[in-house]
């Protein structure tokens, strides 16, 4: 591969600003500065540094992250900060995009891929991953919610959700649930307790398809998913 290729592919500017960058000489293949972009690499092989520093060559980038309150899932927000405001540049340079979305005021389990046909197998209705939430909810939670949402609960636009499995953690005059759902409606969670009469109060996603929250990430904090992740992540889109 062309060096000028692999530092654009690796978000170090456009073609015209990677010559510039090689042009100025703070670019090594195996401890040799290199200015022509037309120079071959092997990523796999060859060390290439730039300032000194080891550039490793990947071309998609998986994370985990535990999103916090008040940061939108999205790439760009005129207002809000967003979930890629919280990346190191380092991480950043390779344009990762979340995968599906968690509203303002939801915290808890967000994949960030530039990946995107993984991403796409994840949303894909097709697919069912399930994805389950822990939430509060403003009142008591019943066995006949349990059942309404195991039948599918008709929501404020009239669609009927696939069925839910909701698992009661704690009744009281304020519930703490447990809520795996296989589809990804517009504030989903939400609404489906809007149906039966009730408030989500706090809501945070612990689990996408094999993949859990990894309690020991601060909200805010991210880390690449590890080679087990990958590989069952792997496994639940293929099938
Ligand atoms: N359901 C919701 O209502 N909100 C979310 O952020 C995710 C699922």
């Amino acid at each position: 591969m062309r060096i000028d290729k692999m530092l654009a592919n690796m978000g170090y500017g456009s073609r015209k600003e990677v010559k510039d960058l090689l042009k100025s000489g703070v670019v090594q293949i195996n401890d040799v500065i290199v200015k022509n972009g037309k120079e071959q690499v092997n990523p796999n092989k060859d060390t290439v540094t730039l300032q000194g520093e080891v550039i490793e060559y990947k071309e998609y980038i998986y994370l985990m992250m535990n999103k916090p309150q008040g940061v939108i899932s999205a790439t760009e927000d005129n207002h809000d900060e967003t979930v890629i405001d919280l990346l190191e540049l380092e991480d950043a340079v390779y344009s990762p995009f979340p995968v599906g979305r968690l509203d303002k005021d939801t915290e808890g389990l967000l994949l960030l891929t530039n990946d995107g046909q993984l991403a796409h197998q994840l949303l894909s209705p097709k697919k069912h991953v399930p994805k389950t939430y822990f939430a509060v909810i403003d009142q008591e939670v019943s066995e006949e919610d349990v059942m309404a949402f195991a039948a599918g609960v008709t929501l404020d636009d009239g669609y009927v959700t696939k069925p839910g499995k909701l698992k009661i953690l704690k009744s009281g005059i304020r519930s703490d649930i447990e809520l795996t759902i296989t589809e990804g409606k517009f504030h989903q969670v939400k609404r489906m307790f809007e149906a039966v009469g009730k408030k989500v109060v706090y809501l945070q996603r612990i689990s996408m398809g094999p993949i859990q929250l990894d309690e020991s990430l601060e909200l805010g904090e991210y880390r690449e998913l590890t080679d087990d992740e990958m590989a069952a992540l792997r496994e639940a889109t293929a099938k």
